[in-house]
């Protein structure tokens, strides 16, 4: 132990958004795997200004930090880009700034929204970026400013995420189950991830080379056959039907297809999903 408490060689990783739904779980692992986890939140290191970035960091001096901290509400950011702007833009650039500065690895999690949808076979990292709606658009300038200052970066994207921590799409389907009737899109299609998965496979990442990743569940699903499953694995019988975006229109243009390549490091999107709801005791 050093006389900060620290044992010695111990890492040290500090996590924005640790109260986020992806950012509690990846405390908890990184915390299981003998890191020393440095917590924040908007409280004590709101990311949009740059004095905080700069004085937390330099006292802290992380080995790491993992950049979980976003403006996450997709359709939201249509009406509200400025605040999403100064989150995932500016924000981000004042925590790669000093991460450069001070020598610190930084850990970005990034979005399949930076797609646009057109390809129809699995993205890979190098693929062209397109994004279609305004919260995809931050989180890929986000990535730019990543790039642009930091020589030790990850840049992780992943997609569709639920979690034990936040509102997420299996809870919240499995709150209407009592519904006549639930109609979802058909004409979405990704990959579905756990936090827990996503977690692990940042864990994984510090001994890979710095560059692009993508994390998320193998397979994919639309949101109406992830909800199949969801009532499949939980023996619930619902009537769930398929149906167009058009029905539903929202205010946020959704890629309609943005299926990732994630080399096969990951296990399958379904196998997740039990595991996540056993865990929650719903089978
Ligand atoms: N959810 C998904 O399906 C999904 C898919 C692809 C990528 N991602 C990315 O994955 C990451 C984690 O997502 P998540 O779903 O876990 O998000 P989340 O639950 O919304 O957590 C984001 C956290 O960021 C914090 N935050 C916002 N503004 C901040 C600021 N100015 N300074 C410091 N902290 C601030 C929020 O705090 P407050 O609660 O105080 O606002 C919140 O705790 C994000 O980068 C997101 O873009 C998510």
């Amino acid at each position: 132990m050093d006389k900060l408490g620290f044992k010695k060689n111990q890492k040290k990783v500090l996590v924005t958004g640790a109260q986020g739904m992806l950012g509690q779980d990846l405390c908890n692992i990184l915390e299981k795997e003998g890191f020393l986890v440095i917590k924040t939140n908007r409280s004590n290191l709101d990311i949009t200004d740059f004095k905080v970035v700069e004085k937390f960091l330099n006292e802290k001096k992380p080995d790491f930090v993992t950049h979980c901290a976003a403006y996450t509400n997709v359709d939201k950011a249509e009406s509200d880009y400025d605040t999403a702007y100064m989150i995932n833009v500016v924000g981000t650039e004042n925590v790669a700034k000093v991460c450069s500065k001070l020598d610190i690895i930084i850990v970005y999690i990034s979005t399949d929204y930076v797609f646009d949808g057109a390809k129809s076979s699995p993205y890979i990292p190098e693929d062209k970026t397109n994004p279609l709606n305004k919260y995809g658009l931050t989180k890929l300038q986000g990535e730019e400013v990543v790039k642009q200052y930091c020589k030790k970066y990850y840049i992780v994207r992943t997609s569709w995420l639920y979690g034990y921590y936040g509102n997420n799409f299996v809870d919240t389907i499995l709150s209407i189950v009592k519904k006549p009737e639930i109609k979802l899109v058909e004409d979405q299609i990704g990959c579905p991830t756990w936090t827990v998965d996503l977690s692990n496979g940042i864990l994984n990442i510090f001994n890979k080379p710095y560059g692009i990743y993508h994390i998320c569940g193998t397979g994919q699903a639309s949101w109406y056959e992830f909800a199949c499953e969801i009532f499949m694995q939980t023996g619930l019988k619902v009537n769930v039907r398929p149906c167009s975006s058009n029905e539903f229109p929202r205010p946020a243009k959704r890629p309609k297809y943005s299926v990732m390549d994630n080399g096969g490091a990951y296990r399958s999107w379904k196998e997740a999903l039990r595991n996540y709801l056993m865990l929650t005791k719903r089978i």
